[in-house]
């Protein structure tokens, strides 16, 4: 990044030279990590709506052209031509794998997909009815009191076989989840099936009798995957690099971010979404909810909607609304009532000035849920579905981080408002 350039800054008549960083893309920095050894002051952004907390060379948004690129390959060409588990090497290591790469790198993570054996008993202490975030953050935080040989950060090759165990077996853990809850044996993983038919063989498949997957579906799901791998510094990305920064095992950091995600303003909004939209029901109930979500004095939001950084169309909801379609299609779900809701939602929304004063669009949440509930999955299976997809974004960003020399432990200050400095009053004097 060149840094000719600067901007100076007036503190209480001290004139403070703060470096401006040039980005590849996207906007410049000022670099203010000198600001407070120079000034005395901090910075304030709570949320960090301004604010870059590291420099990558993985993923870039442009919010307002509603642009996203993994490694500067735009989202709507990888979901297009690419495939899942080729988008995790290119997020792993920068590059498209030539064709030994990706074979060799396919048959490495089909050679992770089974869990330790012991693993399956962390799911019997769980009640049937938990959510299968639950179970997930659990078992994969589990994870790092198994694989022992591949903790060690500062080991390069540890730190690899730890991404590759993770973006190998989340699918077997996620489907284990979900089998767990409807009381069905869990459902080993099959090296003949590629990631995505093999996730929904995990999730679908009993042992009373076989079970075809539809190569259509597998590529629905597939490019669900690829959608959801990687968003730059959202929150639960950020959690992870936060917890990797202390020096904290890689599963122990994933399981972090999956805990993070869960929320309803994050990747829990899948299933909040496909919630509400069933809440709605009808088309005539939309401007009831609409009128919700403006009204100041309610908490309502339409869940799907907005985003803090795309004040555009999210370029990931455009391809997951024509998946909808073909989707609904192929499994002969004609006039899908919450798709129909949806899209008349989407159309109003649009055409109303809150909205559109706010720059309020649909993001990735809002129509993945219609194609999972078609694919065949309850809704507390949609936010799990979320997670396994981005573990690879998670673990590259952990890695980019881990191996960067300059990095160190994530500590932001803050704002102290709370009582000045004064002393102990005795219980009989208060
Ligand atoms: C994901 O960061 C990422 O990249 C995340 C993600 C990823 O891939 O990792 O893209 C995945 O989390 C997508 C977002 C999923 N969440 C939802 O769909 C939940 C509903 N959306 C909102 O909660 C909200 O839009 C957020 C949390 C997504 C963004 O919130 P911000 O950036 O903090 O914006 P804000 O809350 O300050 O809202 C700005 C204004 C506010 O009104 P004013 O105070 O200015 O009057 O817009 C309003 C908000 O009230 N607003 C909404 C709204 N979202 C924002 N009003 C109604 N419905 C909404 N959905």
């Amino acid at each position: 990044m060149a840094d000719s350039k600067s901007a100076k800054l007036l503190v209480e008549g001290k004139e403070i030279e703060l470096p401006i960083l040039s980005p590849t893309a996207g906007p410049d920095v000022l670099d203010i990590r000198k600001l407070y050894g120079q000034a005395d002051v901090f910075t304030y952004d709570p949320g960090f709506t301004s604010t870059a907390s590291c420099d990558s060379t993985i993923t870039y948004i442009d919010g307002d052209k509603g642009e996203l690129w993994y490694r500067g390959y735009p989202i709507e060409q990888l979901a297009a031509k690419s495939h899942y588990l080729e988008v995790c090497y290119l997020l792993l290591y920068g590059e498209l794998p030539t064709e030994d790469q990706m074979k060799d790198f396919e048959t490495r993570v089909t050679r992770h997909t089974m869990v330790h054996e012991q693993m399956h008993n962390f799911f019997r202490g769980f009640r049937r009815d938990a959510h299968p975030m639950a179970t997930m953050v659990g078992v994969v935080g589990a994870m790092s009191a198994f694989y022992h040989d591949s903790t060690d950060i500062s080991d390069p090759l540890q730190r690899e076989i730890a991404s590759v165990r993770l973006i190998a077996k989340l699918p077997t853990i996620a489907a284990m989840a979900y089998k767990y809850s409807i009381g069905q044996p869990f459902v080993y993983p099959r090296n003949d099936l590629d990631y995505a038919a093999n996730f929904l063989h995990m999730c679908f498949a009993v042992p009373a009798e076989p079970y075809h997957v539809d190569p259509a579906l597998a590529r629905a799901m597939d490019r669900i995957f690829t959608l959801h791998a990687d968003h730059e510094q959202n929150a639960s990305t950020s959690t992870v690099r936060l917890a990797g920064s202390s020096g904290a095992n890689p599963f122990a950091c994933i399981a972090a971010g999956i805990a993070c995600l869960w929320g309803p303003a994050h990747g829990g909004a899948n299933q909040a979404c496909l919630e509400m939209l069933r809440e709605i029901g009808t088309v005539d109930r939309i401007p009831e909810y609409i009128a919700k979500a403006k009204d100041k004095n309610d908490p309502f939001r339409l869940m799907g909607f907005g985003h803090r950084v795309y004040k555009n169309f999210d370029p990931r909801a455009k391809v997951m609304k024509e998946s909808a379609d073909e989707v609904l299609d192929l499994l002969g779900v004609h006039n899908n009532p919450t798709l129909q809701v949806a899209k008349e939602l989407e159309r109003i929304a649009l055409e109303d000035e809150y909205f559109v004063s706010k720059k309020l669009y649909p993001n990735v949440d809002f129509y993945s849920g219609i194609i999972l509930e078609a694919m065949g999955f309850p809704t507390s299976m949609f936010t799990p579905i979320f997670a396994l997809s981005r573990t690879v974004g998670w673990i590259s960003q952990w890695k980019e981080m881990i191996g960067d020399p300059q990095n160190k432990i994530g500590r932001p200050r803050q704002l102290y408002v709370g009582a000045d400095k004064r002393d102990y009053v005795d219980l009989g004097k208060r």
